[in-house]
């Protein structure tokens, strides 16, 4: 049997992309799997914790042994994750579209011939990330992710003050590394302490060895 050294904590994780609707027929969405997030959720699970996963719309199976709520837009996973606080450990994983239309149309937004196509106006979406880390139900680790696909480092140790994350996880989403999508990963984790470089390896593993980091810094966390 595998130690379980987050038995009795409470882990919230966010997976997948969101969907951003432009009208009932219509969405603005990205290219996120969910399979590091999902994989993170079940891999806090092995290690003892009870975890309840927010996920987008993925096509993936929902996690053994992980409560999962589903969702689609962005405000409908800040709320879903809002609701779970107080909890130990959250890790923010999802792809959240960073904007969402300005407005949704009620109905289905016709072409009408001859006429200029028309405009999609676009409004910020709520940082789930930012509002978890400076909440007043702060969990005791707070984790983000960091996709890029350039100045990966000095944008993630940006990230990690503006959004109040312990550590950041940071991976190269450039297309030729296959990351998005794709089965395997090489992170950079990088907290106030520095950066600490992985080697690649499947996303299951970087899941596997994140869930054993954070379990090792919520108990310097706490002691
Ligand atoms: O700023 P950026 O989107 O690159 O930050 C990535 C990190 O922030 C990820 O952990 C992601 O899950 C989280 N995030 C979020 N809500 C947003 C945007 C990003 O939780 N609206």
């Amino acid at each position: 049997d595998r130690p379980r050294p987050l038995a009795g904590k409470t882990a919230i994780v966010t997976s997948g992309p969101t969907h951003e609707p432009i009208d009932p027929v219509r969405y603005i969405a990205n290219r996120s799997s969910g399979k590091q997030g999902h994989a993170i959720a079940a891999e806090l699970a092995a290690l003892g914790a009870r975890v309840t996963l927010v996920s987008g719309p993925v096509t993936i199976a929902d996690p053994q042994g992980v409560a999962t709520v589903h969702v689609e837009s962005a405000r409908e996973m800040l709320d879903a994750v809002e609701q779970l606080l107080p909890a130990d450990i959250a890790v923010m994983v999802a792809a959240v579209a960073d904007w969402r239309a300005a407005g949704e149309a009620g109905e289905k937004i016709k072409k009408k011939p001859g006429k200029a196509p028309p405009p999609l106006k676009l409004t910020e979406n709520p940082d789930i990330l930012r509002t978890v880390g400076h909440h007043g139900k702060r969990p005791t680790l707070v984790v983000g992710f960091a996709a890029e696909t350039q100045n990966l480092i000095d944008n993630a140790k940006a990230k990690l003050e503006r959004k109040g994350a312990d550590f950041i996880v940071a991976n190269d989403v450039s297309p030729e590394t296959g990351v998005m999508g794709g089965d395997r990963n090489r992170v950079r984790i990088v907290s106030a302490k520095g950066v600490d470089d992985w080697p690649e390896m499947d996303k299951q593993s970087v899941a596997a060895r994140l869930a054993g980091e954070i379990a090792r810094r919520l108990q310097t966390a706490i002691a």
